[in-house]
């Protein structure tokens, strides 16, 4: 069978979303497009203008005036999985920042903020053979995506791989302190955070990032009632606080 020319993968931070989105689209020759990196870019440029995250007003007019480029990697040998352009300047690895990700929550949650990205994430999408990463691209991005994946882990996991990750690249990581973080964030991102209805639901914790791949790939053809994991969300949290669906 054919891959669907669109496919999503939606869930909370730290699941592996990013792992399985690269893997996957390397495997099927596709874009890989991870949504998030456009929430971060506008939290980078909110505190590069030191603007209020909270101020809805600023921070839409800056979104507007934002020029966001993801692009391959080209020439980079430091590991990263693509480039991202801010008003041409590269700030791929800044958006990793800590004081990115304390505030990429609250800029983010802004309905002029999340319907303008979303136009920009649709308009990318909609050119085929990609697969999107973020919160809510198979429940209101892309609501007609013919593969919609929903990739959950528990809380201890994602803290337990975060740590892992960050200590592998020599940094130091308090595990307490990044699940708490995870607590927060997932508090924090909760209004745009669950499933579209008709997503395939895989929880990962447990299986390599291969094993996830080949889960997806041989549940290509998947309907919700496959789901590895039906646990009932709360489908109210799945209501688009934009009112752009
Ligand atoms: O996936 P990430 O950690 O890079 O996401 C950064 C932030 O952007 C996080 O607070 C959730 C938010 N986000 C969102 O609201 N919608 C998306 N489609 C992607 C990310």
């Amino acid at each position: 069978m054919s891959a669907p020319s669109i496919i999503t993968i939606d869930g909370p931070a730290g699941a592996g979303k990013s792992t399985l989105g690269e893997l996957l689209a390397r495997r099927l020759g596709y874009l890989f497009f991870d949504t998030g990196v456009m929430y971060r870019a506008l939290a980078w440029a909110v505190l590069r203008l030191s603007i209020n995250p909270e101020d809805d007003e600023a921070v839409a007019a800056l979104v507007r005036r934002l020029d966001i480029h993801v692009q391959p990697p080209g020439d980079a040998t430091d590991g990263r999985p693509y480039t991202v352009l801010v008003n041409g300047v590269d700030v791929t690895w800044e958006l990793r920042h800590p004081d990115v990700e304390r505030i990429v929550s609250i800029t983010a949650r802004h309905p002029a903020v999340r319907a303008d990205l979303r136009d920009r994430q649709r308009a990318i999408g909609r050119r085929g053979r990609v697969v999107m990463v973020g919160r809510d691209i198979g429940s209101i991005v892309m609501p007609d995506a013919p593969l919609k994946i929903y990739l959950d882990a528990s809380v201890d996991e994602r803290a337990r791989r975060r740590t892992n990750e960050i200590r592998q690249r020599g940094g130091s990581a308090d595990l307490q302190h990044i699940r708490n973080e995870i607590i927060r964030r997932d508090s924090l991102d909760r209004h745009v955070s669950a499933p579209a209805t008709d997503a395939c639901i895989i929880v990962s914790d447990g299986l390599s990032p291969e094993q996830v791949v080949d889960l997806v790939v041989s549940r290509i053809d998947c309907k919700p009632d496959d789901s590895q994991d039906t646990r009932a969300y709360d489908r109210a949290e799945t209501s688009d606080p934009a009112g752009t669906r």
